[in-house]
């Protein structure tokens, strides 16, 4: 197998900033993401040549933003499969940063260009050429960020963008067009699976026909402009949904041989040999508990246990509580402080679950050594996963090969017509306590109320 075939799978992410524009969902200041010094391309100059920016609201930036033309409308020949080829588009267009990501209006200036691009082809005369969306992206600074399931989501939101225009869509790590290859050390970086794969044609975009995987699914057939041109919490992402399932569910594919099965008689390993589990739960902690999420937020908050209870068959041998690292040394910066009430919450809801599933095994499936794909690969490769109010889990969950249940709402703005298509997905609406009401009713409520029945428990 060689590497280019394995970075064949897909997509994915947002920046947590573009929550700021929904009104009603609260966003995290994300001071990292103002400040983060990125590396690009330079593209008039050689591919070596880095330029590091500094900007207030760019991770990568290229000098070259002209439609590039070449004589030859073919790309070049890829030669060899470990060889990422620069390849000459007739006319490619490259996102820039301030239209990537569905940031802060950002996917309304990338359909404008779009458009605009689309039109000075036209006035060429050159009805035959496509048009191709070129993002070269660093793909461990993406990752260092943190921010992985928004950058999924902004991801296919610019892939929505193409779907609209029907225009090919590239994507490549710059570290892997840099090195003129691609490098399987790169694996632990979720954009590494999302690059573009050669198709059988040795290209390595997207082709515009390529969105039609299936076309049925949703009405109309393809995103209007309305659906496609929006930005978070209204844009139509569900219309990237095979997308999304086929580039996710390959990069899960390819890292199933890294789990090694959950065999009740087998003791856990100390080794770094991951046990996969039957039932997968997105556990997300941290940054919800923060104090400074105003009442009018809905998004963020806890979902009660009995939500799980209720839906996961007493018959499952293993579940696993993914969540991010309970070591203070290991979490977000931004949900570092919470730690020690996460500790608590996630030990309570293992033992939650161990009374009402006494034959099960249940583990928190945590270890920093685990890598962010094959943590999202957990998610799609388990029978039944859950998903609340994360952007992290909501793409595994949309291509879970198992059953997969999404808290309806806030983040899932989007999942309404996906689970109507998908007969293994399923909008849930458990008893929810909102962020403001943890901290308002305090720690101790919430423990109690996490493990209740009710609503609304009387207040000691
Ligand atoms: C890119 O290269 C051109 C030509 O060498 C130069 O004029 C320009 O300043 C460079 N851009 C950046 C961002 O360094
Ligand atoms: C475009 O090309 C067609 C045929 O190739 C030609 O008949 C037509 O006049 C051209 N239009 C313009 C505006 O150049
Ligand atoms: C593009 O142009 C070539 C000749 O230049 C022609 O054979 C081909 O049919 C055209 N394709 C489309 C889709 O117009
Ligand atoms: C990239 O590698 C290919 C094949 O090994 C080679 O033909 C090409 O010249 C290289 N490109 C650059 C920019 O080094
Ligand atoms: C993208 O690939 C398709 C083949 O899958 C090809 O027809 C199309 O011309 C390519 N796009 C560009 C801009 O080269
Ligand atoms: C599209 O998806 C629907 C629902 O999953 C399925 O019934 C249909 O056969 C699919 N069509 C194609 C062309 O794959
Ligand atoms: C899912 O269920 C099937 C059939 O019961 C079982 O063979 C498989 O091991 C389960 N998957 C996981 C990840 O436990
Ligand atoms: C587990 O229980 C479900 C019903 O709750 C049943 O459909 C399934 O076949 C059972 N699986 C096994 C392996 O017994
Ligand atoms: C929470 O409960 C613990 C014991 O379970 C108690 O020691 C502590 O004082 C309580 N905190 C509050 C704020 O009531």
């Amino acid at each position: 197998m060689t590497s280019l075939k394995i970075v064949g799978c897909v997509v994915l992410v947002l920046l947590l900033g573009t929550l700021l524009e929904i009104a009603h969902l609260h966003a995290f200041a994300d001071h990292q993401l103002l400040s983060v010094v990125s590396e690009v391309e330079n593209r008039s100059n050689s591919p070596q040549e880095i330029v590091s920016l500094s900007s207030q609201d760019s991770f990568f930036d290229y000098s070259s933003t002209a439609v590039e033309r070449s004589d030859d409308p073919t790309p070049s020949r890829q030669d060899s499969a470990s060889t990422v080829p620069i390849i000459k588009y007739s006319s490619t267009v490259h996102i820039r940063s301030k239209e990537a990501f569905l940031w802060k209006g950002a996917q309304s200036r990338l359909c404008k260009r779009i458009k605009r691009e689309k039109q000075k082809l036209e006035n060429r005369n050159s009805t035959n050429t496509t048009l191709n969306l070129y993002l070269e992206l660093p793909c461990k600074q993406i990752h260092d960020r943190n921010q992985h399931g928004n950058f999924l989501m902004g991801f296919y939101g610019m892939k929505l963008a193409a779907m609209h225009f029907q225009v090919d869509f590239t994507f490549h790590c710059h570290e892997d067009v840099v090195a003129n290859r691609s490098s399987d050390r790169n694996k632990k970086y979720l954009f590494w699976w999302l690059q573009s794969l050669p198709n059988k044609r040795g290209f390595l975009n997207e082709s515009a026909t390529d969105y039609g995987i299936n076309n049925t699914l949703y009405r109309p057939p393809i995103p209007s402009k309305e659906g496609a041109c929006k930005g978070v919490g209204k844009v139509a992402l569900h219309y990237t949904s095979e997308l999304a399932r086929r580039d996710l569910r390959a990069m899960a594919t390819m890292l199933k041989p890294s789990f090694k099965r959950n065999h009740e008689t087998m003791k856990e390993s100390r080794s770094h040999t991951f046990r996969l589990d039957e039932v997968a739960i997105h556990f997300r902690c941290g940054d919800i508990l923060s104090k400074s999420i105003p009442k009018s937020d809905n998004n963020y908050g806890l979902l009660q246990f009995r939500a799980y209870r209720d839906r996961i068959p007493a018959n499952v041998t293993s579940i696993g509580i993914v969540t991010a690292p309970l070591a203070a040394s290991d979490s977000r910066s931004q949900d570092r402080v919470h730690t020690p009430m996460c500790r608590a919450i996630v030990d309570k809801l293992v033992r939650y679950l161990r009374l009402h599933f006494p034959r099960t095994k249940v583990k928190v499936r945590n270890d920093p050594k685990e890598s962010i794909p094959q943590v999202m690969s957990r998610m799609i490769l388990a029978n039944y996963s859950f998903c609340v109010r994360s952007t992290f889990c909501l793409f595994p969950a949309l291509a879970s090969f198992g059953t997969s249940y999404v808290q309806a709402g806030g983040l899932a703005w989007f999942f309404e017509p996906i689970s109507e298509v998908y007969d293994n997905i399923f909008l849930m609406q458990g008893n929810f306590l909102k962020s403001a009401e943890i901290n308002e009713k305090g720690f101790n409520y919430t423990l109690e109320w996490l493990v209740s029945e009710k609503k609304k428990l009387p207040l000691v």
